[in-house]
Parts: structure tokens; sequence; C-alpha cells
């Protein structure tokens, strides 16, 4: 089967980690978000990924060339101004043979798609859409059904309090070939607003379909830092992992799951208090304290450090006794000198130099 990941958004939300990264990149557990995409697909029956791209990152390109990597046929296809989220797909179409999957490309959802295309095929459905339940509807595409699970109506980021359902659209639909004849040629066409709502009208079967389990958007740093946090504590059992070339003094001390990547230097007392994340190339000063966060590569933390439930991306350097605490949102290349204790919710942008008082 094929699927259509639309991964052109700009990633504004979760700025300044998207700064200098493009948000498919992100890594998470020490590999890019999209390749726990990717991979999730090529675990349910998918074998080509068309990914609908804004611009070509060379990033995204450099690692996952052809797919061969993630074993799974990865095609690039780009707009040349933003079509949306519908009009992506029909210029994707040439390469779309019979039923396929549509996919925010923002969404990490491990449910099982092969049984969703199960249940869109017994139900003779023309398009079936993923749903998850959340607290705040307004934020997303509400989906209404009646008993059967036949949608009603899609309303595309109701108001406050208008809402009839807290069922909304997941960001994964199971589309038959016909849909892409309501998508007009380089349009910037939605199906939230455009495509769902004449399908609706038409009276063409759509239906919901519940994914029961996790599901997250990582649309801003809070969503990315919880993605990374709730991973590490669902494999806890599992041993945590530290990568070559890595050293950790025998004093530094570990509770709670943590991943670490390769050539990294752990000083004398650390303590990690997992989940914890650390990038490949990192070092962490003798007495610091890391607490539920997130490290990109090549960072370095200094002597008697806290960063606590904070990200800090790659390539920064924090002094000695530097506190981080709650919520902290540093970038890359970023530098805070010795001594400074960030307010909770900072976010610094990349090449800021933090300057004690
Ligand atoms: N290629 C391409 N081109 N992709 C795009 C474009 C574009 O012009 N615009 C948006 N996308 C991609 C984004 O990168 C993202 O993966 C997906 O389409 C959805 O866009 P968002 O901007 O993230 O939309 P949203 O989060 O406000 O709402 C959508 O997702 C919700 C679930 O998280 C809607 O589909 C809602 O109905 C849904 O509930
Ligand atoms: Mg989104």
């Amino acid at each position: 089967m094929k699927a259509v990941l639309l991964v052109g958004g700009e990633g504004t939300r979760l700025r300044p980690l998207t700064c200098n990264t493009p948000k498919a990149m992100v890594p998470v557990l020490n590999r890019p978000f999209l390749e726990h995409v990717l991979c999730h697909l090529k675990n349910n029956d998918v074998d080509t990924v068309i990914l609908a791209l804004g611009h070509l990152f060379k990033g995204v390109v450099e690692y996952f060339g052809d797919g061969s990597k993630v074993g799974i046929r990865v095609i690039y296809s780009v707009e040349d101004q933003p079509l949306g989220t519908a009009g992506p797909v029909k210029l994707a179409a040439r390469h779309l043979d019979g039923r396929f999957l549509v996919l925010n490309g923002d969404i990490f959802s491990p449910f099982d798609l092969k049984n969703m295309v199960r249940y869109h095929t017994h139900l003779g459905s023309t398009a079936t859409i993923a749903l998850t339940p959340v607290e705040n509807p307004s934020a997303y595409g509400v989906v209404e059904m009646d008993a059967q699970n036949r949608v009603q109506r899609f309303v595309e980021k109701p108001k406050p309090g208008e809402a009839r359902s807290n069922m909304i659209n997941a960001g994964t639909y199971v589309l038959e070939p016909k849909v892409l004849d309501l998508i007009p040629e380089q349009s910037k066409v939605m199906f939230e607003h455009n495509v769902f709502p004449t399908l609706l009208s038409s009276r063409e079967p759509v239906f919901g379909y519940d994914t029961h389990g996790y599901w997250i958007d990582i649309g801003t740093p809070e969503k990315y830092l919880q993605l990374n946090l709730d991973l590490l504590n669902r494999q806890a059992e599992a041993k945590s992992t530290i990568g070559k070339g890595t050293v950790i003094h025998r004093t530094a001390h570990i509770t709670g799951p943590v991943v670490i990547g390769d050539n990294c230097e752990v000083g004398s007392g650390v303590r990690l208090v997992g989940p914890v994340v650390l990038g490949a190339d990192c070092r962490v000063g003798a007495g610091s304290i890391l607490r539920e966060t997130v490290i990109w590569p090549n960072s370095c933390i200094g002597d008697s450090c806290s960063v606590q439930g904070s990200v800090i991306a790659d390539n920064s350097r924090l002094g000695d006794r530097v506190r981080a605490e709650g919520r902290c949102f540093i970038s890359d290349h970023v530098e805070i000198d010795s001594g400074v204790c960030l307010d909770p919710g900072a976010r610094l942008w990349p090449g800021t130099h933090q300057q004690s008082q």
C-alpha cells in the first residue's frame, strides 16, 4: 500500500527548536521523528511513502535518500507553493494506484493501520478518518458521527464551546482513488475545509475509526518533550541505551530510562534522572543533574548545572551552575554563561548569548 505523508508545514509553533531543523528531523530518542513514523508505516504493510514537502530539505534527503535505510521506498514530491493538505496529494497522484493512505506528518500514533484499512474496506467507505478523543477539540478538526460511526459533520477548529464531540481528526485517512477527482490541480485545497465537506454533502460514505491508544501531535516544544518522555517511560523495562565510545564516570548515578548517544562524556557525581535523552558527542560536567530532559547532539553542560523538564538543541554550551528548570527550550548554537538561572518557560533562539546579570 502507498501513503502520502504531509510534511510541508513550516513548524512555526515548534520554534525555537525548528529554526534550523525541519520538524520532520527533530530527534526523538536520538532518531529523526520522521524515522519513527516511517518505521510504523513499514510495519503496517506500507511499501511506498510519498513525502509531500513544501521545499526540499537537504537534511531529509541526505538522511533518508530512497528509504532503503528504513526499508521502505521514499519518493519526494515538492510543491512550488504551499498547496494545503489535499493539494499535495493531487500533486502526488501520479505515484498512486488504488486505495491509499494520507497522514499528517506531525503526529505520532502507533495504532494498527492494517485494521483501519480492513474496517474501511468492510464498510465500503470512500474516506475513513482516524479519530482520537481530546480535551480541547477546538484546536482540531471535530468529527460528528451517527451511532454507526458514519460521519455527519466535519468542523475544522470550531470556536470554544461549539464542538459537539470530543472526537477529533487524528490526521490519518484511508481514501479511495475517486477522492482525487475532487481536488483541482495546482490549487491550495484542504481536506478539512474542502474535500471532507464536499464528500459529506454529496452523501458519500465517510466513516470515523477510533484509534484507541497513544496519540500526540508534536506541534509545540512541550508536546515534543512529552513524546520523548512518554516513549522512554513506555520502554522503561527495557535496558537504557548507552552509545559507543561514551564514558560515564563511575560516580555518576543513573536512575530511570535514559538514551545516551555515541561519544558522550558524563562526569563525576552527575545525576541523570530519567527519562533523559543525550544526543551524540555531548558532555555533562561534574555534579550536574539532568531530569526529564532531552539534549541534542554536540552540546555541552558545565559543572554543577541543573537542567530539568527542558530541551537543549544541538551545539549549545552551558557554563557552570546554570539552572534551566521547567520547560526551558534552548535552541541550537546558544551560549549560556556560568551562574545564569533561566526563568521557567524560557525560550532561547539560535545564536543567543545569555550573560549573567
Ligand atoms: N506538503 C504540505 N503542503 N504539507 C502541509 C501544508 C502544505 O501546504 N500545510 C500543512 N501541511 C502539513 C503539515 O506539515 C502537517 O503535517 C499537516 O499538513 C497538517 O497541518 P497542520 O498545520 O499541522 O494542521 P493542524 O495541526 O492545525 O490541524 C490538522 O491536524 C489536526 C490533528 O493534529 C487538521 O488535519 C485537523 O483536522 C486535525 O485534527
Ligand atoms: Mg499539526
